[in-house]
């Protein structure tokens, strides 16, 4: 029987989706996109510190009794390893070394990347935006609506990571205190109020960036017929199709040997 390769262990990852409420877990056959057990939840710890979300992030291991590859994603720009941002976790995060101490856990492979970076792969290669992910696809803009709001970019299926588009300003306010999906629920604004905002927010993107597709992503894409009436856009609007689990898959995928939007 020959012997098990470096490509037979790689076909399944667990992904781990770090948010600023919840962290969440699966492990995920890479070359399907799709969950290979149910998600396990648990919630961001808070202060949501380094030790915080690494003593969280070892708890699910031992829930899924994991020695195998590892891929993370978090809510934070992310380069070579090292988290340089903290809008909705602890500001020790910034300049903190995450994959080295990700490293330590397991002699697997692992990787970290931003989260909505990691939704908008696996929306890429599995979801909404398949149609689009090829040389000629031309430019995807995804979204991520929850806590905060992430974006992913891609040109003919390639990333451009960290875009972190749900900082800009629109009349002085931050996008994500005015129409990230928590701003809704904490104010008690109508699917319309909140929707109009939205829109603001996404028509101010189109005309910075002309995209061809916009994905609304994040778990109130399962909701798209109460907001998406308000949004009035020149691309093509599209609800992410693989809701919460995008970003679980997406993190495996960062890890394993497909990771890339192609
Ligand atoms: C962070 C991003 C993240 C997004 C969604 C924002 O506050 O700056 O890095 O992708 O929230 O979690």
């Amino acid at each position: 029987m020959p012997a098990r390769g470096k490509a037979a262990t790689m076909d399944r990852v667990l992904g781990i989706d770090v948010g600023g409420t919840g962290i969440k877990a699966g492990v995920v056959d890479i070359a399907q996109g799709k969950l290979l057990t149910g998600t396990e939840k648990i919630p961001t710890p808070q202060p949501a510190t380094p030790a915080g979300i690494f003593s969280a992030i070892e708890q699910i291991l031992e829930k899924f009794h994991w020695d195998g590859p590892i891929g993370c994603g978090f809510p934070a720009i992310v380069k070579k390893g090292v988290t340089r941002s903290a809008a909705n976790i602890d500001r020790e995060w910034i300049g903190y070394d995450a994959l080295g101490q990700l490293k330590k856990l397991t002699s697997h492979p692992v990787n970290i990347i931003n989260d909505a970076d990691a939704a908008g792969l696996a929306e890429m290669r599995f979801g909404a935006g398949k149609p689009f992910n090829h040389e000629r696809g031309g430019v995807v803009l995804m979204i991520t609506l929850g806590t905060g709001i992430g974006s992913a970019l891609f040109v003919n299926g390639n990333l451009l990571p960290n875009s972190e588009l749900g900082h800009i300003e629109i009349d002085g306010v931050e996008a994500e205190k005015n129409a990230a999906t928590v701003i809704r629920e904490r104010n008690g604004w109508s699917w319309e109020e909140w929707g109009r905002r939205v829109n603001r927010y996404l028509q101010t993107l189109e005309f910075l960036l002309s995209p061809d597709v916009i994905i609304v992503g994040g778990g109130v894409s399962e909701s798209k017929e109460k907001f998406f009436p308000f949004l009035n856009l020149q691309a093509c609007l599209l609800a992410a199709k693989m809701g919460n689990d995008a970003g679980i898959v997406g993190a495996a995928l960062a890890a394993g040997e497909l990771g890339g939007a192609k």
